[in-house]
């Protein structure tokens, strides 16, 4: 699963449901001497700890491989790891800059990979997230999405992931930092494109959910000075929200401060640690399915 478009509408109403399944004890599937790879080139708190718990909940191994531990770190090729890997394991689980090196991954392994954020997807964030709205309102219908802030990674995946779940989105981001016309065309392809605001108090007027997410992304840091400033105007923060009782959203970590501040993080809206945890549930659903 490279991002949330390789499953269908159908096959991610399944995914949730048994994330849901899952994490109420409902489902007892276990997965026993399946062994998960974990590839990083970047940090990770959340996506590290969640799959490793997971699978250790799934009666399985996960196998922590950072860069510098192994050879992929020190010039062996990808699609040679990749191979090697297939040989070992039942799944691998990449987080990885270029996307496109998640694809050589995915070509020369012969085991699921699932993607766990590149600079362009964050498909597994999706599904927590998705699951996380449906459990805070009972469904998608009816349901008001603003994503305000840069149509980054985070972004791009949930646009998709809301075109599959029929759920309604309206993206504010400033001018040159947009999801971009192919995430809008694959949304549309998924079920439905997001409407683009003018502004981010436009794009909040009527949501039930406010999501956000850093203005400066892993392997960006050399552009924040140039980023910083046309994101004036686009931190979540009371004022912004002052006419709307909308949760807040945030993939984690955050920048207080920056993107979002403390109190509005702190406050009675945020979902933020039911996103954080249903990353486990949603990816042991996803485990599941791709291995059972
Ligand atoms: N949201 C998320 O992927 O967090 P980590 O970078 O901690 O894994
Ligand atoms: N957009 C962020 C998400 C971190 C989970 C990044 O890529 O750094």
């Amino acid at each position: 699963m490279l991002d949330v478009d390789d499953l269908s509408s159908a096959q991610l109403a399944t995914v949730l449901d048994r994330a849901t399944a899952l994490k109420s004890g409902r489902d007892l599937t276990r997965l026993p001497r399946t062994t998960l790879a974990m590839l990083f080139e970047k940090p990770s708190t959340r996506t590290r700890a969640s799959f490793e718990t997971g699978m250790t909940q799934l009666g399985g191994h996960a196998m922590f491989l950072g860069p510098e531990d192994i050879q992929l770190g020190h010039g062996e090729p990808l699609k040679d790891t990749a191979r090697a890997l297939s040989g070992y394991v039942d799944a691998i689980m990449a987080r990885l800059f270029d996307h496109s090196d998640l694809e050589i991954l995915a070509e020369y392994a012969d085991v699921p990979v699932v993607n766990g954020l590149t600079d362009d997807a964050h498909p597994c964030q999706t599904l927590a997230d998705l699951q996380t709205i449906r459990e805070a309102f009972g469904g998608f219908e009816d349901v008001s999405v603003a994503w305000v802030g840069d149509g980054n990674n985070v972004a791009r995946s949930f646009a998709v992931g809301c075109g599959l779940a029929g759920l309604d989105l309206t993206v504010a981001t400033p001018e040159g930092y947009g999801l971009g016309e192919d995430c809008i065309e694959r949304a549309a392809e998924a079920g439905g494109e997001p409407t683009l605001a003018d502004s981010p108090k436009e794009a909040v007027a009527d949501a039930d959910v406010v999501y956000t997410d850093v203005w400066v992304s892993m392997g960006q840091e050399k552009l924040r000075e140039e980023k910083l400033p046309a994101f004036e105007g686009y931190q979540l923060n009371e004022d912004l929200l002052a006419d709307t009782d909308a949760k807040v959203m945030h993939c984690l970590p955050a920048h207080r401060g920056e993107e979002i501040t403390d109190d509005v993080l702190e406050s009675d809206r945020t979902l933020v640690w039911e996103q954080a945890e249903n990353r486990m549930h949603a990816q042991k659903a996803l485990l599941v399915e791709l291995l059972e």
